[in-house]
């Protein structure tokens, strides 16, 4: 993870995986048989907790970085690991499923306007189709982790998971969301 974040350190966005703690958080909401999409899956510390927490029967990594992608192919199976980036490869799929739980490790913070916007697009536009569809997104920060552009996407405060490095907060974003509960 260290050497692939000093080679490209916008797009990976931390210098080391997530931790057992942070991987449990962001899992905490799926349940057994959901179909579940990983943005941005890295070494694979997250992975490892949906296989383990539900078995994730319907299970589609995305990975950008060609390494890790085929890091992935050997631990979850080359069906289920779509390698580029989220906006560009998700137009390929047959379907996307519904109801669908999207796990995000994508660093947005950091990642150039141009592919921010790209990738938040493409994540909007999933979410908007159904309100069950679901995002969970980690940031190393205490506000939501970007701006939805569409007033009828709604973040929600999840928990906070302090013995991370560095501590990390986790969102959901979702449709039609109570107002009074937004970030
Ligand atoms: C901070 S690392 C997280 C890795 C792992 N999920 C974890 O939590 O330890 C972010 C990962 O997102 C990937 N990534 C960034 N932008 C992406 C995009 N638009 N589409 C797919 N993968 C992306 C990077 O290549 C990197 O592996």
């Amino acid at each position: 993870m260290l050497q692939r974040f000093f080679d490209n350190p916008r797009l990976i966005g931390a210098i080391s995986p997530s931790s057992p703690a942070l991987a449990r958080a962001m899992t905490r909401q799926l349940a057994e048989g959901m179909a579940v999409f990983e943005i941005g899956a890295g070494s694979g510390a997250i992975t490892r907790q949906i296989l383990e927490s539900t078995g994730a029967e319907t299970l589609v990594v995305f990975e950008q970085d060609p390494y890790f992608a085929e890091c992935l192919r050997r631990r979850v199976g080359p069906t289920r690991v779509v390698e580029g980036f989220f906006h560009d490869t998700v137009g390929a799929l047959d379907e996307i499923p519904d109801p669908l739980v999207i796990l995000s490790s994508v660093p947005f913070k950091s990642l150039s306007n141009s592919l921010h916007f790209k990738t938040v697009d493409a994540i909007c536009r999933i979410l908007l189709a159904s309100p069950n569809r679901r995002l969970i997104q980690y940031t190393y920060f205490n506000r939501p982790p970007f701006v939805p552009r569409n007033a009828n996407l709604r973040w929600r405060y999840l928990t906070r998971v302090w013995s991370n490095i560095p501590p990390a907060t986790v969102w959901e974003l979702r449709a039609g969301t109570d107002p009074k509960t937004a970030g």
